[in-house]
């Protein structure tokens, strides 16, 4: 197994199953010797029987790469400090971090629990900043040591969290964050050699095969454009040293197809150069709004 990934050691986070077991397998075969992260939790994050990371690092093993399994909590500080921890004992290095692990809990906002808010909150947004903080806090020490990394971190956004998505008030919250996240992050670790990049991806996975059953069915013959596998090549460039100057970005992936995606940015402008009064300030957002791009539709809103 070799690629370009030769000499990387990379963590996938949630690898046990769906895209981050997609991305495991894939880095392993670009030459990356991978730590498989995954508690085994089920689809809405309550906790199953054993973690299907040992899974995934025995068909990687079967396929002549390298690679150990990890079964902690990312977002809890001893689970994402153990994870990076790991990486570094077993292999003596980390140059790849994959932040990918999460779950769903979709209610209608007038429906949804404060538990469902917090434990999608916390599972996406705070598993994504602890990782990335253990990872980021040991490049930094590489790079004060004069050994600054050719280091990657790719965050797991989604397209509820870049225009919106019924019933998934929560999840779209944290993966809008996700997004803040990259940017901050890239701007922040340019210095010690680390970039840090965003894929919003759609892929037949357990979180998706039967809400959107139709879109994501495998066709009898041709390009399954649905199959995971299909976003992790992008992940792998990204999280390889070939992807140099590209950071703080955010990539929606799909079948065959790779889009920039591009963010919030000045649209129409009017500067009174005084404060308005409330009715004449409505006056004038009418006016910018005529000659602004709407926005995208919220998903399941068309
Ligand atoms: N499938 C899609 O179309 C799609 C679309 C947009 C975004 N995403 C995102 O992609 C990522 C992967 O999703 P998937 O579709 O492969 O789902 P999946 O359910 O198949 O895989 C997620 C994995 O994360 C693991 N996990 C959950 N909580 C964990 C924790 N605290 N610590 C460690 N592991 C944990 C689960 O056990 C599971 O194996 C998620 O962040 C998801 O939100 C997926």
């Amino acid at each position: 197994m070799s690629g370009i990934c030769d000499g990387r050691v990379v963590v996938v986070t949630g690898a046990g199953r769906g895209l981050g077991r997609a991305h495991a397998l894939a880095f392993a075969a670009a030459g990356a010797r991978v730590v498989v992260n995954d508690l085994g939790v089920g689809l809405d994050g309550t906790p199953g029987a054993d973690s299907p990371a040992a899974r995934v690092v025995a068909e990687i093993r079967a396929a002549g790469g390298e690679a150990m399994a990890h079964g902690g909590d990312i977002a809890t500080t001893e689970g994402a400090r153990s994870l990076i921890a790991t990486a570094v004992e077993r292999y003596g290095r980390l140059d790849t971090l994959v932040n990918n692990a999460g779950f769903l809990r979709d209610r209608m906002l007038v429906n949804l629990d404060e538990d469902d808010w917090d434990a999608v909150l916390r599972v996406h947004l705070k598993g994504h900043f602890l990782p990335l903080k253990h990872a980021a806090a040991h490049w930094r020490s590489e790079a004060k040591a004069g050994r600054t990394p050719v280091a990657r971190i790719i965050n797991t956004s989604s397209g509820a969290g870049l225009l919106g998505s019924l019933g998934q008030g929560n999840y779209s919250a944290a993966k809008a964050g996700i997004v803040g996240l990259t940017l901050v992050a890239a701007a922040e670790l340019a210095r010690y050699g680390v970039q840090v990049n965003a894929i919003a991806p759609a892929a037949r996975t357990r979180m998706t095969e039967r809400t959107f059953a139709e879109t994501m069915a495998a066709p009898t013959a041709g390009f399954d454009a649905m199959a995971p596998e299909n976003v992790s090549p992008l992940v792998v460039w990204l999280g390889s040293a070939a992807s140099e100057g590209v950071t703080g970005r955010v990539f929606e992936t799909e079948g065959g197809r790779v889009t920039v995606m591009e963010g919030w940015r000045p649209g129409p402008s009017a500067d009174k150069g005084a404060r308005w009064d409330a009715d004449e300030v409505g006056d004038a957002v009418r006016k910018l709004l005529a000659c602004a791009e709407p926005p995208g539709a919220v998903y399941g809103t068309t």
